[in-house]
């Protein structure tokens, strides 16, 4: 994998293939609540959309889905998910889907492209996150409008029965903040949008509680596979996992469960006409 920043796709799982469906498992989580809110922010059919950091395909496939007469410019860092999302989406959107392998940052896209661009999971991961806001910036049209999905650390695996993650939240955190991410950027949306010179800017958020959406939808996210690889990698500790293990199998055994999350703070600017 290549590219600086917090995400690298080999070191999240133990098996590649088991973290594809985990990014599969958080778009089909959300989905329905972000779709309704980029529509209400202005999203529609028709537009000219960038989707910058669009791992595997998935939430482009979405995006396709909801806007069948726009045009999707995938923009992906990684040679590995971009070569799985052209294949992913090679039978669906046709000629509307466009894929880049490129930084956010420098995506050679002409000046004054797009209608709207969406960012999802990305930029808590990025190093210069102020950088990318100014590439999208610039290729946005005049009134065209960025929205970016991210998570904040305070905002995840809100349970009951608790889950015992505070020991863990605050090392995974401090790996993020080593590889030049910050998991509490969601936080930050708001001024990063206004600084990059985005008016009438917004926030909403997206939330999924297992009493509307099943517990089932949540499980592959409660999958070991991501912390097991940072042990490994020695970047977390057993210790440090010792206790939320433990809860982990208490709530999955428990009758009756809820769990309530959300990855989906989402921040929206425009670009002054
Ligand atoms: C957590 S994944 C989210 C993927 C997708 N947006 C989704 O919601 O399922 C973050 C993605 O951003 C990509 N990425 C990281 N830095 C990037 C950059 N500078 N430019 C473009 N993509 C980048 C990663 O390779 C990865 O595919």
């Amino acid at each position: 994998m290549v590219g600086e920043g917090s995400y690298k796709a080999n070191t999240y799982n133990l098996e590649f293939e088991g973290e594809i469906q985990r990014l599969k498992a958080q778009v089909l989580l959300s989905w329905e609540k972000e779709a309704r809110t980029l529509t209400w922010f202005g999203l529609a059919d028709g537009m000219n959309v960038l989707e910058a950091g669009s791992g595997p395909g998935f939430f482009t496939e979405k995006l396709l889905e909801l806007l069948p007469n726009s045009s999707v410019t995938a923009v992906e860092i990684d040679p590995v998910l971009h070569e799985k999302a052209v294949a992913y989406l090679q039978d669906k959107g046709g000629d509307r889907v466009n894929r880049i392998q490129a930084s956010v940052a420098n995506t050679g896209l002409d000046d004054n492209t797009f209608d709207f661009a969406i960012a999802r999971l990305l930029f808590l991961h990025l190093p210069d996150p102020v950088a990318a806001a100014r590439e999208i910036f610039r290729i946005l049209k005049p009134g065209g409008k960025l929205v970016i999905i991210d998570a904040d650390g305070d905002l995840f695996w809100l349970t009951d029965p608790p889950l015992s993650v505070e020991t863990l939240k605050k090392k995974l955190n401090q790996v993020t903040a080593l590889r030049g991410g910050n998991a509490y950027f969601g936080r930050h949306l708001c001024r990063l949008l206004k600084e990059t010179g985005f008016v009438s800017v917004d926030l909403e958020v997206a939330v999924s509680h297992s009493d509307i959406i099943g517990i089932e939808a949540f499980e592959p996210l409660l999958d070991t596979g991501p912390i097991l690889q940072m042990v490994k990698q020695g970047l977390i500790s057993e210790s440090d996992i010792e206790s939320y293990l433990v809860s982990r199998d208490e709530f999955l055994a428990a009758g009756d469960r809820r769990l309530m999350m959300s990855f989906g703070l989402m921040a929206c600017g425009e670009k002054h006409q």
